[in-house]
């Protein structure tokens, strides 16, 4: 069962306008988790940018973030297409003249053996995750530099802490986000840029739930299979109780987000509800 979420509204932890006249830019902005930070973004006050390859999906999202009487637009890019990616980033500047925040949130994944994972089947997960990260990163830094610096959040995962079979792409790409985050960090933190990372536990958005089906005949268990086995393995396998929800996400991003998080930067902050620490290793059964 995929979850119908709530929107992310502020839960009353930050300040209203905290966000007020600044601009975030979130790739992936159109669905899931995405979606969940650029409402709770425009919540406080930014205006926020949502990016995908769907112009539809985005422009849909941000009328509906514009309905609730907040500030949204949307644009096309694949994060893939650094040509694409450098016009995006020159758009969003010449419309609202500046970019305080990026999340760089669009990912690709599905379950697939690695003995059998074609050079493009590899090639597209790791170019969205980890080339489109680091593309937008670097298109956008001549622009917070401009204004003194910025906020950028990666959003990772926690499957390559211990490994995750049939993930070896994505496992790979997210492990080079962790990588990207820390050495990013120090690199721009002479120029007010901090960059941090969120790594999500299990959140049931449709793009998940899509991407965790795994071949029939692979014998791993499908963690979003059906609704009981779903709340099974949320009371079973994550400490706290429950699957997230894009606005728990959110809520980390936020914060890593506003002058509360200023002395924080090259940190990789995990919201799983305790699920990995928990984890059993997993093996590929024959
Ligand atoms: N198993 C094995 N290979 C797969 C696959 C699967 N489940 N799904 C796609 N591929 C392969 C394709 O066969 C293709 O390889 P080939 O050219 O050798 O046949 C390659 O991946 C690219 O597929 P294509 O559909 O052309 O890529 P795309 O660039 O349009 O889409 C994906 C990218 C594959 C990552 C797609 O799943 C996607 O768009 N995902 C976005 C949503 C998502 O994954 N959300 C979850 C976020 S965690
Ligand atoms: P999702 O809804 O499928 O989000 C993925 C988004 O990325 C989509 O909006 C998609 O929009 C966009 N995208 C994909 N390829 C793109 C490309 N080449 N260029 C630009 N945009 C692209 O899934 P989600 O669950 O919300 O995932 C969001 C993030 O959380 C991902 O980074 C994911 O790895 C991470 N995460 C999720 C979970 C979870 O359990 N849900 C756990 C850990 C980490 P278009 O199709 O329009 O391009």
């Amino acid at each position: 069962m995929t979850e119908k979420f709530p929107p992310a509204q502020d839960a009353g932890v930050f300040r209203p306008g905290l966000f007020e006249g600044q601009v975030a830019l979130v790739t992936g902005g159109g669905s899931g988790i995405g979606l969940g930070i650029a409402e709770l973004l425009a919540s406080l006050g930014a205006h926020v940018v949502l990016a995908s390859r769907k112009l539809e999906r985005v422009e849909a999202a941000a009328a509906q973030i514009r309905a609730s009487g907040r500030r949204a637009s949307a644009i096309a890019v694949d994060v893939r297409d650094v040509d694409r990616v450098q016009a995006m980033v020159a758009e969003v500047k010449a419309a609202h003249g500046r970019i305080d925040h990026l999340v760089n949130n669009a990912a690709g994944n599905f379950y697939a053996p690695s003995e059998s994972l074609s050079p493009n089947a590899w090639r597209s997960v790791i170019e969205i995750d980890l080339y489109g990260t680091f593309f937008c990163a670097q298109a956008v830094l001549p622009v917070m530099r401009e204004h003194g610096g910025g906020s950028i959040v990666n959003i990772s995962m926690t499957l390559h802490y211990r490994g995750w079979p049939l993930m070896a792409h994505a496992t790979a790409a997210k492990a080079g986000i962790d990588a990207l985050t820390r050495t990013l960090a120090l690199e721009w933190a002479a120029y007010g840029v901090r960059m941090n990372a969120v790594a999500p536990g299990p959140i049931p958005t449709e793009g998940v739930r899509k991407a965790f089906t795994p071949p029939t005949s692979s014998g791993v268990p499908d963690v979003f299979a059906i609704e009981k086995a779903m709340d099974s393995h949320a009371r079973t396998m994550i400490p706290l109780r429950r699957f997230g929800s894009p606005a728990d996400i959110a809520n980390m991003v936020a914060f890593l987000s506003s002058p509360g998080a200023s002395w924080i930067t090259g940190a990789i902050m995990v919201v799983d509800g305790g699920e990995w620490l928990a984890r059993p290793p997993q093996g590929r059964p024959e």
